[in-house]
């Protein structure tokens, strides 16, 4: 199962903690159960219904992690106090989870389709994704950086990793937003 995950998603490869590695592949395993998916299907789900043509989730989520590795990286070659360090088990386990609640949070529609579920029109991802994070034991550190991750967070105190999170996740959702925006102008 792990090296399936793993597979799909290499950036949790890089989360050398073994525990905390297999608490987000049980949160990725939960979360496609309760949605009704199969792991497959992340390369089905787009990263957004906010605008047509998003890559998918996985790839979204790939850019993420390693938007917030690349920082983490950036930050240890330049920075010789490391007091200026990122904690990095715990923006890479953010980074991976932060749209986990994405699977709860869409469904399929009859004619197959991508739109809001129920439950996500109640509670939308930040908030499915930190429930499914808490109930697998995630440290409250990840299940922080989820939960703040998106424009709920904003105005609330953000770690700095909750931070880097939410800046490279907008990296990526708006660049492609307006990279597809301009090619069909
Ligand atoms: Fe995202």
């Amino acid at each position: 199962m792990t090296q399936d995950w793993i597979e799909r998603i290499p950036e949790l490869g890089l989360l050398q903690e073994t525990a905390l590695r297999e608490q987000c592949v049980a949160v990725f395993t939960d979360a496609c159960r309760q949605g009704g998916w199969t792991p497959k299907e992340l390369d089905a789900i787009p990263m957004t219904l906010g605008y047509p043509g998003a890559p998918s989730l996985r790839t979204h989520i790939r850019a993420v992690a390693r938007l917030a590795h690349q920082t983490f990286m950036v930050f240890r070659e330049l920075h010789t106090d490391t007091r200026l360090l990122p904690d990095y088990p715990l923006l890479l386990a953010g980074a991976l989870l932060h749209d986990v609640g994405k699977l709860l949070e869409y469904t399929r529609t009859p004619d197959g389709d991508f739109t809001f579920s129920r439950q996500g029109l109640l509670l939308r991802h930040p908030f499915s994704g930190a429930m499914l994070a808490a109930a697998h034991g995630l440290p409250d550190a990840v299940t922080h950086i989820i939960a703040v991750h998106a424009r709920e967070g904003d105005g609330s105190p953000r770690s700095v990793e909750a931070r880097i999170v939410n800046k490279a996740d907008l990296l990526h959702f708006e660049s492609v937003r307006d990279l597809l925006a301009a090619s069909s102008a």
